[in-house]
């Protein structure tokens, strides 16, 4: 097949010198990585869960609460999912990016709606730039209503990925019981603000890049779900916006990374932040990430939590159905202005 009728980045880019003119970022949206700081300090907080049930329990949910007001992101260790599975989705992840293009291909839509699907970039049908990226998006809970559409091979992908998600979901709900506690709402709160819910997950596969200064693997955005946990592999690449600049996030073992998604933005009536983020490409390594996006069900309705509404803090957003979130939030693209804007009042 010719280069040019390539679908995905991964099949595109073999003896590829040069970042083609699509990838290409005009000069006032590059990178820029020689002015990202890079050290671990003034890095995002590291939280330990081990005493999240024990005495210390009122001191964690403290540090959740400064994190998600000042941060709007945190990493967690002794998260509860075990190394094992970690390992295991990490490896799964490659596997299936390593598997022959025929096969892969067997998985591509461009189509937003679908719920399995591997693609490339962001949303090939509406963006102008295309990203330096390949993605599977799976929907994962109810995994039984899912499960079938997943990937066959490699062959223990079902197996093992079910485990990993039903294991991640645990340690969502954990921390959205923490949130809601640390927002002074009853522990279920927000589980029971999101419906029956819904737990989406990518596999984010960005292929080595000769130029990286020209190109974003994912540029600047926010999650519009509710909660993400993200599964870094060991190469760097997440960067984080802090006052006003951006940081590198260094990968830890073991140790997922959490963000604020819109959705809690608009339920904590703007005390917690959902945060500018973006994913930039190295010359030498490819890197696997594994996001985990929690959602509220399309149909629940969405809106600042009326015990966080006074006459001090007005609601500051209108309610909606996440329905007609994500349908907006599909089709603008990753703009920088978060599509949270759209929803605002006041
Ligand atoms: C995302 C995302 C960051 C990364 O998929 O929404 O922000 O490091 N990914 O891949
Ligand atoms: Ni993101």
């Amino acid at each position: 097949m010719a280069t040019a009728s390539k679908l995905l980045l991964t099949d595109l880019i073999s003896g590829v010198n040069h970042v083609p003119s699509k990838y290409i970022r005009p000069i006032s949206d590059r990178p820029n990585l020689a002015d990202v700081q890079v050290s671990s300090e003034g890095s995002i907080p590291l939280i330990d869960l081990q005493d999240l049930n024990g005495p210390n329990h009122s001191d964690i949910i403290e540090q959740i609460a400064q994190a998600c007001q000042n941060d709007g992101f945190f990493q967690v260790k002794n998260h509860g999912v075990p190394e094992e599975m970690i390992d295991n989705m990490l490896s799964i992840a490659r596997e299936f990016f390593r598997l022959p293009e025929s096969e892969r291909m067997k998985m591509y839509s461009d189509d937003p709606s679908k719920t399995t699907r591997l693609s490339t970039s962001f949303n090939v049908k509406t963006e102008k730039t295309a990203n330096w990226r390949d993605f599977l998006r799976l929907h994962c809970y109810p995994l039984e209503d899912y499960v079938h559409e997943w990937p066959t091979y490699p062959p223990s992908f079902r197996e093992k990925v079910s485990e990993y998600c039903t294991s991640v979901r645990g340690l969502v709900l954990k921390l959205l019981e923490a949130i809601s506690e640390s927002l002074d709402l009853q522990k279920d709160y927000i589980v029971k603000a999101s419906g029956k819910q819904a737990q989406h997950m990518a596999l984010n596969y960005y292929p080595p890049c000769p130029e990286p200064d020209l190109t974003y693997g994912l540029p600047g955005h926010t999650d519009g779900n509710l909660i993400t946990i993200l599964l870094p592999d060991d190469v760097p690449g997440l960067q984080v916006l802090r006052k006003g600049k951006w940081v590198a996030v260094n990968p830890i073992p073991n140790t997922f990374i959490v963000n604020i998604g819109d959705q809690m933005q608009v339920i904590s009536n703007d005390r917690y932040k959902s945060v500018l983020h973006r994913a930039v490409v190295n010359c030498n390594k490819e890197r696997i990430s594994i996001p985990t996006f929690y959602c509220p069900s399309p149909d629940a309705l969405i809106g600042p939590a009326k015990e966080l509404i006074s006459h001090d803090q007005p609601a500051m957003y209108r309610s909606f159905t996440y329905a007609e979130f994500y349908g907006k939030f599909w089709d603008r693209g990753l703009a920088k202005e978060c599509c949270l804007d759209l929803f605002k009042q006041n």
